[in-house]
């Protein structure tokens, strides 16, 4: 079922990074020692299960700081969105990609057991499989005055990382549907369940964060540090 080449990751890069602010935009500020969608290429190049990597960047050029991936295929101009820049990836796959991972460049602490126990777990009748945790904290509805207005069950109720993976054809057919019914969903995820597919939820990585805001930055890199700390530089 799976390309003997392996499957290809889409890395999303070609965002502005609002939330955090600043000249800069997220994915390329320095973060424990490189440019921080750096991190996440250097773990699919080291990942037996990825054969290619398309990266999907801003119009403006970028410093690859002299660093080489053998597995970067293509380098893509990114959209206005992030579905955008999903389909521009799409776009640019190597010929007999079955399997693609979309990615995040900016959550760096991806790593090599979560890749391949979401490759694991893609297989019929599922059409993806997504790293999620369950919520732990209470969930309240609040108004705009502030004041809580319902509290709100947190059971079942998972938060979503990236990469997520699926197979090539239902995330193709899903991004065209996604275009009428849904043009900025939050993740692919929400594409291909609206479209009808099945997705998989399996256990993601606590410490996989999505760098957002500032704070984030700090606890990327203390949780980066702690990796490269302990043995192994897998996981914490
Ligand atoms: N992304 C992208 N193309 C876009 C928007 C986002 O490739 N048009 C990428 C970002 O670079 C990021 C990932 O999608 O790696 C997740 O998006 P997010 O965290 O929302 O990043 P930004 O959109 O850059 O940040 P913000 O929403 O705060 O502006
Ligand atoms: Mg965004």
């Amino acid at each position: 079922m799976f390309s003997p080449s392996g499957a290809t990751a889409i890395v999303l890069a070609a965002g502005s990074g609002q939330r955090l602010g600043g000249w800069v935009p997220k994915q390329f500020l320095e973060l424990a020692g490189k440019p921080l969608f750096c991190h996440c290429l250097d773990v699919f190049e080291s990942s037996p299960a990825i054969g290619s990597v398309v990266l999907v960047a801003p119009s403006v050029p970028f410093d690859w700081q002299g660093r080489r991936y053998s597995k970067v295929r293509a380098v893509v101009v990114g959209g206005q969105t992030r579905s955008q820049s999903v389909e521009l990836g799409l776009a640019a796959l190597p010929e007999g990609t079955e399997v693609v991972l979309v990615h995040d460049a900016a959550r760096p602490l991806v790593n090599v057991d979560l890749i391949e126990s979401l490759i694991q777990a893609l297989a019929p009748p599922f059409d993806g499989a997504v790293p999620g945790v369950p919520l732990e904290d209470a969930i309240k509805k609040v108004g705009a005055d502030g004041e809580i207005q319902a509290g709100l069950s947190r059971d079942r109720v998972w938060r979503v990382q990236t990469p997520q993976a699926f197979f090539r054809q239902p995330l193709e057919i899903s991004l065209r549907k996604a275009r009428r019914l849904c043009p900025d969903p939050p993740d692919c995820s929400q594409m291909l369940t609206e479209a009808g597919y099945r997705v998989r939820m399996v256990a993601g990585d606590r410490l996989n964060l999505k760098v957002t805001r500032p704070a984030d930055l700090r606890l990327a890199e203390l949780f980066l540090q702690e990796r490269a700390r302990r043995a192994g530089g897998e996981g914490l």
